[in-house]
This record gives C-alpha cells, structure tokens and sequence, in this order.
C-alpha cells in the first residue's frame, strides 16, 4: 500500500501588520509535519521585512523559522507559490490541499475573498476552499472598522469561512510578543484541526 501522504495546507501572508503571526503560524505548521503551499503578497514581502528584518524576506524564510523556533520546523516542508500565478496547484479543487489560513489577512484580501474575486493566486486559492467546503481561516487585521470591512467579514463566514480576527488574549499574563504571536498561532492551529499547546487553556481559576 502506498504510504500515506504528507498533510498539505496553504498558508497566504498578505500586507497587514503582524507578520510575526505568520512566522510563527509557519513554523508551528512545519513542526507538525505538514507541507505548506505558501502564497506571500506583493505587500505581504514587505510586512515580513518592514516588521522582522532582513532575514525574514521569504526567500530566506525557512532559514529564519529554523534560528528563531528551532530545528523541528524542518519536519515540515514549503512550496512557494507566485501570487500571480493562477496556474499552481492550489488554485483547483483537484489539488489536495485540506484547508488555508490568511495570516494576516488585509481588508483588500478579505474584500476580494468575499466577493469571490479570483484575481491573485491567495483569492483563488481561497475561492476554492470555501467552493471545496474545505476550512479556510481568515485573520484579518485593522482597526477601527468600516462598515464594508465589517460586511466582508459575515459575507466570509456566511460562506463558511472561519474568522479568527488578530485579537491575542491577556489572561495567560504574556511577556512578550512571542506569547502573543503564539496565541494567535494556538488559535489557528485548532481552527486547522490540530491539537496544539503554544498557550495555556483558560481554567476558570481566578487568582
Ligand atoms: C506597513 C503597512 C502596514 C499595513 N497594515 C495594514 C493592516 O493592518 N490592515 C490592512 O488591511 N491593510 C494594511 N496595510 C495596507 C495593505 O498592505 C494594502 O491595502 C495592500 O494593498 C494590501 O494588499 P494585499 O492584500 O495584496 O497584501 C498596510 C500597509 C503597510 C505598508
């Protein structure tokens, strides 16, 4: 019997601030094994650089993931899609790919997904999902609101798309950025269907 296959999903980092959400979304992505169909946007190049630095330009990702999260990320693996490529595998539903997460996901994006627009490589790939009923978790970022924005947002989850806004929690007592990019990552991990511990449960305890 052929082995089974390594568990693909797509990850999408467009131009909203929190890069660090995606980098540490990836990395905890690679750690468990899975093969990630990564699609970064022409501002998404920019946040990585603008946010992290030099090293974390996504020609030189995975170097990066492996120095700041350790050397278990390389249990996973990356293809690297153009956004302008609307030929890569991601953009059909014959590709197996079991679900996306946009992280971060600008008001742009999340305009063109609720809309079903297609016109990159991240809309079409998210296109798809929601076409495929598959999960797609969206993370979307900015602050205050338009009304727009906000209706963008229920016409996504009205297509089944989950939104998992940018709102790291405060009652695990984080220290530093780290603990918030790593609540943001816990979070969309269990979105995707994985067991995860980058945070602490909630006990009820009150102190
Ligand atoms: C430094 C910087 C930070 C930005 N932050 C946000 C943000 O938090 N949310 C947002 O919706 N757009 C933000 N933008 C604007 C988007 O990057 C812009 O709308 C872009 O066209 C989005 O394109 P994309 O979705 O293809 O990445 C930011 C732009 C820059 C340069």
């Amino acid at each position: 019997m052929a082995a089974e296959p390594r568990r693909s999903l797509a990850v999408a980092i467009t131009g909203a601030s929190g890069a660090l959400y995606a980098t540490r979304t990836l990395a905890a992505l690679l750690s468990c094994g899975v093969h990630v169909e990564l699609v970064v946007s022409d501002y998404g190049r920019r946040l990585l650089r603008d946010e992290l630095g030099e090293d974390a330009a996504v020609e030189r990702l995975m170097p990066y993931l492996s120095s700041k999260y350790g050397t278990g990320v390389d249990a996973g693996s990356i293809t690297l899609h153009s956004n302008r490529d609307l030929g890569a595998t991601i953009a059909s539903g014959s590709h197996g790919c079991a679900g996306m997460a946009i992280v971060p996901c600008s008001m742009k994006t999340l305009a063109g997904v609720a809309h079903g627009l297609s016109r990159n490589l991240i809309e079409r790939a998210a296109d798809v999902m929601l076409k495929e009923q598959r999960r797609l978790v969206i993370v979307p970022r900015e602050t205050p609101m338009s009304l727009p924005q906000l209706r963008n947002m229920v016409l996504c989850a009205q297509a089944g798309a989950m939104i998992l806004p940018a709102m790291p929690a405060f009652y695990q007592q984080p220290t530093t950025l780290d603990d918030l990019a790593d609540f943001m990552a816990g979070k969309i991990l269990s979105a995707l269907g994985f067991e995860q511990n980058l945070y602490p449960p909630w006990t009820g305890r009150v102190e």
